[in-house]
């Protein structure tokens, strides 16, 4: 399918091109954002890899990174002052965009447990929110997206026309993270649950689809006939229809 434009106009409202796509750690939603990304032809976001990227930059550059209770304006102050200072760009590589750093995108250095344990006291922080949040919106000057986060269809496209919140039960994310070696992904969804902007929970409007012992592909045709319905594309056979939604 062809990319077109990043808007949609919908009874006069000018909505913006995005599949919206929220949910905890190892919820499968990485996998299946790029998925429908690929099928529809829209451009794939991994937004969490932008928070990731100021966690490895700070760290790279002996920025102190305090615990999340140690977070206060004087604490935050030096991450802010980093933020303002870096120069980073969304750049289109293969279908998806990526935050470069002075032209650098550190693909496998944002994967550390020293990143994993920077990034949720750094998402925290309110002018890193404002700052992601804004260059998340730019993202739609490419092309239609498929976003991926935590507070994509609640905070950066609110007026997405396809939002969805997956899961899956705490066992099966326990084992997804196990076999991925990700040992810290629980305690991240805690304090991104917890905090006072953009925490992690669904949009009212989202669907909630719960893969536990689904198949990608079981999953991916509840999400595609979803998609179909609200974007009102051709429907596709009864692979697609199955529903197995919470
Ligand atoms: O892949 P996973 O869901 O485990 O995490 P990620 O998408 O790589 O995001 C890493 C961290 O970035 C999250 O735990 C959040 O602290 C933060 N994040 C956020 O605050 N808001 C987003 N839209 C995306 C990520």
């Amino acid at each position: 399918m062809k990319r077109g434009s990043s808007t949609r106009t919908v009874n006069g409202l000018s909505l913006p091109q995005v599949i919206a796509m929220d949910g905890p750690s190892a919820s499968g939603k990485g996998t299946l954002s790029r998925k429908l990304a690929k099928e529809l032809g829209y451009i794939y976001v991994d937004s969490g890899a932008m928070y990731r990227t100021l966690a490895w930059h700070c760290l790279e550059r002996d920025v102190p990174i305090p615990t999340a209770g140690q977070l206060n304006p004087v604490t935050e102050k030096p991450i802010i002052a980093a933020l303002r200072r870096w120069k980073a760009e969304l750049k289109l590589v293969h279908g998806a965009l990526w935050l470069h750093v002075d032209g650098y995108f550190p693909e496998k250095e944002i994967r550390t447990d020293r990143v994993e344990r920077a990034v949720p006291v750094i998402a925290q922080i309110g002018k890193v929110r404002d700052w992601m949040v804004a260059r998340q919106r730019d993202c739609i000057q490419f092309g239609p997206l498929v976003m991926e986060g935590r507070d994509i269809g609640t905070e950066v496209f609110p007026l997405a026309p396809v939002k969805f919140f997956l899961d899956a039960n705490p066992e099966a994310r326990a084992e997804r993270m196990q076999g991925r070696g990700n040992s810290a992904g629980t305690e991240r969804d805690h304090l991104d649950m917890n905090r006072k902007k953009g925490a992690l929970i669904p949009a009212l409007d989202a669907l909630r689809v719960d893969n536990t012992g689904q198949t990608v592909e079981e999953t991916f045709a509840v999400l595609m006939a979803h998609v179909r319905a609200r974007l009102q594309l051709p429907t596709a056979g009864p692979a697609e229809s199955k529903p197995a939604i919470v």
